[in-house]
């Protein structure tokens, strides 16, 4: 049985995969530090046959490479993500999807263990092509802009990929994601799904940031990855680069409208602009659609879900986990949602309020004794 390594696990799409592998029959180890990511993410796996977690930083570089060692195959999620998170915390953007990734590879390559890196549709910039081709230019914005230090660190982890493939012999797959979406997602980080239904469930404004006419698709997670999966199986995925994404797109006014429709709320929609949701001078792009023919051809990807039916599940997930007793404890996704998160508190001050409150209810949610545990050995191997 294959032994499967995911950073960034207990994060959202890492999350998902662990589960999908899990069903597929894979041992599964995740690596994550919770910085962005959730013990409750994973919290429906643990006491699952052929599944452990670690919490702790990819930085700790004995503890990753004993990780390394014991897997088959590597999937290297873990990533400074969302773009509120980009603007307010460049240095820890740069540095965790730089260096991270660099000791990723370096340690993947000592027993060249199969390696796909997750990549973004972020890389494109301002790309001004219908659809987006994975041979196409990327167009980036000045570094003045700190959005920009997301997609130019995620370019430097392709480019390393690419090298360590070439040059080591390294077996690496490159996945440029474009927006993902599915349960478990947090609208904490800027993420405008999760954020539009917590907003519309809880009565709050729905905040379009620009003039809403910014058109994105959604792609569904489970769609993703089954993607990865079978691309890290496949020999002639490695020393490549592939979109995964859905060939439909929507206004994000418009996906507002549908969100309120779908959700029956009440909730009124807004117009926020970028200066005052991200920063002075933020710049954004009008469209984002990604050409599929490649990852179509080697594994015959096609999204399975359209956008009304993801959210509709979406709706679904966070109904359920708004209901009964949740509601009272939901101020956490209330405040992800909405406005005075979105455009007051910086991701800092709104981490600061939660964090002591979030790790509390991680941990009765966790297998207390197994959690308390890993963080003690976690701290213990960061000092
Ligand atoms: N979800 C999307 O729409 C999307 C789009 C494009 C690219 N991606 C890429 O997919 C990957 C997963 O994204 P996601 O949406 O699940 O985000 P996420 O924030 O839910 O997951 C990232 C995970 O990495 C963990 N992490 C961050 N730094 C770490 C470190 N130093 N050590 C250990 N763990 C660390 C976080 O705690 C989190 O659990 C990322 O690499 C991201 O760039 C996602």
């Amino acid at each position: 049985m294959k032994t499967v390594l995911i950073t960034g696990g207990a994060g959202f799409v890492g999350s998902h995969l662990a589960e999908t592998l899990l069903e597929r029959g894979y041992q599964v180890e995740i690596l994550d530090d919770l910085s962005t990511g959730s013990i409750e993410n994973i919290a429906h796996l643990q006491g699952r046959r052929g599944f452990r977690y670690t919490l702790d930083s990819v930085m700790n570089r004995s503890l990753l490479l004993e990780l390394v060692d014991r897997a088959d195959v590597i999937f290297h999620l873990a990533a400074a993500v969302g773009v509120r998170l980009i603007v307010e915390e460049p240095v820890r953007t740069i540095e965790t999807n730089i260096r991270a990734t660099e000791l990723v590879l370096e340690l993947a390559a000592r027993k060249r263990k199969p390696t796909l890196l997750a990549s973004t549709s972020e890389v494109y910039g301002k790309l001004d092509e219908p659809l987006f081709g994975e041979e196409d230019n990327l167009v980036m914005g000045p570094t003045s802009r700190a959005r920009w230090c997301y997609a130019a660190s995620k370019i430097i982890d392709e480019f390393l990929a690419r090298a360590y493939f070439k040059e080591k012999k390294l077996p690496t797959v490159i996945v440029r994601l474009f927006n993902t979406i599915g349960p478990r997602q947090t609208g904490q980080y800027g993420m405008v799904v999760p954020r539009f239904v917590c907003q519309a469930l809880s009565g709050e404004p729905l905040t379009v940031y620009g003039d809403g006419t910014q058109r994105r698709s959604f792609t569904w997670v489970t769609d993703v990855v089954n993607a990865m999966i079978e691309l890290v199986e496949h020999p002639k995925a490695f020393g490549e680069v592939f979109n995964l994404g859905h060939t439909r797109d929507i206004s994000i006014y418009e996906l507002a409208l549908l969100v309120k429709e779908l959700t029956a709320s009440s909730s009124e929609i807004i117009l926020v602009p970028y200066d005052r949701a991200y920063e002075e001078g933020f710049e954004d792009m009008p469209r984002r659609l990604p050409n599929i023919s490649k990852v179509k051809n080697l594994i015959g990807y096609r999204p399975t879900l359209d956008l009304p039916e993801m959210l509709q599940r979406i709706i679904a997930y966070y109904k359920e986990k708004l209901s009964g007793h949740e509601i009272a404890k939901s101020k956490e996704h209330k405040s992800a949602g909405s406005e005075q998160l979105a455009v007051g508190r910086t991701i800092r001050q709104q981490r600061a309020l939660s964090k002591a409150q979030k790790n509390r209810r991680q941990l009765a949610a966790s297998s207390g004794q197994n959690f308390k545990q890993q963080r003690a050995e976690g701290r213990k191997g960061r000092r």
